[in-house]
């Protein structure tokens, strides 16, 4: 076919994929070449825009490396990872909520850490002690592997350092849950954090005027078989931007109280002589429905 318009163009490329085998592949083709050239007209995208966004999404793929994800970000500011999370991961009442995964986890962070453990490794800010229980109904789940991670009191992530190696990671663990379903440790006290602004994110954040801000708030990734995998935060009550997180994570059923205590002694007993911080959290897991 030849003599193509802005009209007619769409279904000859509907055509030319018609072929596809997979028809899941075909679906999401189809629709994507739909939604896109409707876009295109609606706007009536010039040649110009259409070149800025191709320069832009270049520049986004050129910002990532193994530790940064420029396109996960774009895709969590633009709402689409929340939009994916919440209509794959309906909970039932009083399970605990799915929330985005965001750029900053790390597989492979080498040690299972004893309970107890300070996964803070040095790093400054607020003594926090974290406890945690880990069920299903009624029942504690027993060996559920909980990766945790968080920044640090300036918001910055282990991974944002010049010299970050695995083998150097802060503020990021693995833990085992015991026959109670439990497990603990030490860090310092999250803050609220500006996401990373100084990529193509930054810059359409500045240009339609939003607030690069998170509420403080710590990363949990809860795997059990035959549960659905949780990936959550836990965030800080009080916390003033829960209502505005700039990639709209927040649920309810993921907000914790960090309780600020005196000096004395810890929930684990540990003797300590200045203020610290202490979260007390419970996770609801799902059964997978697919067993
Ligand atoms: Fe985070």
């Amino acid at each position: 076919m030849r003599n193509l318009d802005e009209h007619n163009i769409t279904a000859e490329a509907h055509r030319r994929i018609a072929a596809t085998p997979d028809a899941r592949l075909h679906q999401i083709m189809r629709s994507l070449i739909q939604h896109l050239h409707d876009f295109a007209r609606e706007v009536k995208l010039t040649e110009a825009e259409w070149f800025a966004g191709i320069e832009y999404l270049t520049k986004t793929g050129q910002m990532c490396n193994e530790v940064r994800q420029e396109f996960v970000l774009l895709s969590d500011t633009l709402g689409l990872s929340q939009l994916v999370v919440a209509q794959s991961h309906s909970r039932a009442a009083g399970m605990t909520e799915q929330t985005v995964f965001g750029p900053f986890h790390v597989e492979g962070v080498p040690t299972l850490i004893e309970p107890g453990s300070d996964i803070a490794r040095g790093t400054q800010g607020e003594a926090l002690y974290v406890s945690a229980r880990v069920s299903s109904g009624d029942a504690p789940v027993e060996g559920a592997l909980v990766d945790v991670w968080h920044a640090d009191a300036e918001g910055h992530y282990d991974t944002q350092d010049a010299d970050w190696a695995v083998e150097r990671s802060r503020l990021r663990a693995v833990f085992k849950t015991d026959a109670e379903g439990r497990f603990s440790f030490w860090s310092i006290l999250p803050k609220s954090y500006p996401i990373p602004t100084d990529g193509p994110v930054g810059t359409m954040m500045r240009a339609t005027k939003q607030s690069p801000m998170r509420p403080a708030h710590i990363h949990f990734r809860v795997r059990k078989p035959g549960f659905d995998t949780l990936v959550t935060h836990v965030f800080a009550d009080g916390d003033p931007y829960l209502d505005s997180d700039v990639v709209f994570g927040v649920r309810s059923s993921c907000i914790g109280t960090y309780e600020r205590l005196s000096p004395g002694t810890a929930p684990d007993g540990t003797r300590i002589d200045r203020h610290f911080y202490a979260l007390d959290f419970s996770f609801a897991l799902e059964p997978d429905p697919a067993g």
